[in-house]
């Protein structure tokens, strides 16, 4: 197979870390990738007063993937790295699925977070800012075309698993709006897939069933901000943050995918060899599986179910996974 090209962004933290770790395991599963570095995230908007710089988005559009370790720093604003540079990709390069797989014992199931639109998709503003009236407003933007792409992903991705069980995760009771427009086109896509079958859930109740009985979930599909909320407490469920992984898929590939573990930068662990690498390597096995390498990418992911039991440092638990592909 050609080489793939694929741009790393180690970003901030922990992010290279982890990162490193990643690409050790890639490297020794076999596969071949040209990798070429990026220096984006706090730091260097930091030094260099540029979040991602136009050209930079333009060269990263011609690589097959790009693989990010966490970015974001304290001593800068918040939003201005997570909306300049990753929301930005999400965007630009159209990542319109964001895929979270968890797998333990408890919980095991994907959770398809629609990753353009929505409360992230930045509509809203302030007016007289500052004063005692002050308003702001933060619209939620939910357009068919994004909900129907999004949902029929779901669909196909239930379809293809053993059990073909979907939940709509959204609060429909409230967001009449919204709901109404997601829940009408998951109805209608269902007819698609008659093998299928759905359940809906309103996202309050979904949180208790991750903790009370999360095997009654296959794939689950939901907006931007719930699918934010409801993974982080699927990490926590299976296993830990430490071991989430993600995929922001743009599923017409008319440019690379962008792989990430779903923790932040934690910069409060910086260099002491506390940050587990397992979330960063499991998204670099999704990136692998997405460039085609299934095989390499089932190795990997079977490498760290084993090392997940171990204790270790970074490099450590790095070196278990390398071992045993
Ligand atoms: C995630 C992160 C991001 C998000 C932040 C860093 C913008 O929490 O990938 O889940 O909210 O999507
Ligand atoms: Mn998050």
């Amino acid at each position: 197979m050609a080489s793939r090209r694929v741009a790393v962004i180690g970003g901030d933290g922990i992010g290279p870390e982890v990162v490193a770790e990643a690409r050790k395991v890639v490297r020794a599963a076999g596969v071949e990738l040209e990798e070429v570095d990026y220096d984006l995230g706090g730091a260097a908007y930091l030094r260099t007063g540029e979040v991602l710089p136009d050209r930079v988005l333009e060269e990263l559009r011609g690589f097959d993937a790009i693989l990010l370790g966490a970015v974001g720093a304290p001593d800068v604003p918040p939003g201005v790295i997570e909306r300049g540079l990753l929301l930005r990709l999400r965007f630009e390069l159209d990542l319109y699925v964001n895929l979270r797989p968890f797998h333990s014992e408890r919980l095991n199931c994907y959770v398809v977070r629609e990753n353009t639109e929505g409360t992230y998709a930045g509509e809203g503003g302030f007016l007289r800012k500052g004063t005692p009236h002050e308003i702001a407003t933060q619209g939620s933007v939910n357009t068919r075309m994004g909900v129907e792409r999004c949902v029929r992903f779901a669909f196909e991705l239930a379809q293809s698993r053993q059990r073909r069980h979907l939940t709509l995760v959204h609060k429909t009771n409230v967001l009449t709006f919204a709901g109404d427009l997601w829940q009408r086109t998951f109805d209608e896509v269902a007819g698609e897939f008659p093998d299928v079958e759905t359940a809906y859930n309103h996202v309050d109740a979904a949180c208790i069933y991750f903790v009370e009985s999360p095997e009654r979930y296959d794939v689950i599909v939901t907006d931007n901000l719930f699918g934010d909320i409801l993974t982080d407490l699927g990490g926590a469920v299976a296993g830990g943050i430490g071991l989430a992984a993600s995929a922001n898929l743009n599923p017409s590939r008319t440019g690379p995918s962008l792989f990430e573990p779903v923790h932040g930068s934690a910069p409060d662990i910086v260099g002491t060899g506390k940050a587990n690498p397992l979330a960063a390597i499991r998204s670099a096995a999704m990136m692998l599986d997405f460039l085609g390498e299934a095989d390499a990418a089932a190795r990997v992911e079977k490498a760290v179910s084993e090392a997940a039991s171990l204790t270790g440092t970074t490099t450590e638990l790095g070196d278990a996974v390398a071992e045993r592909v």
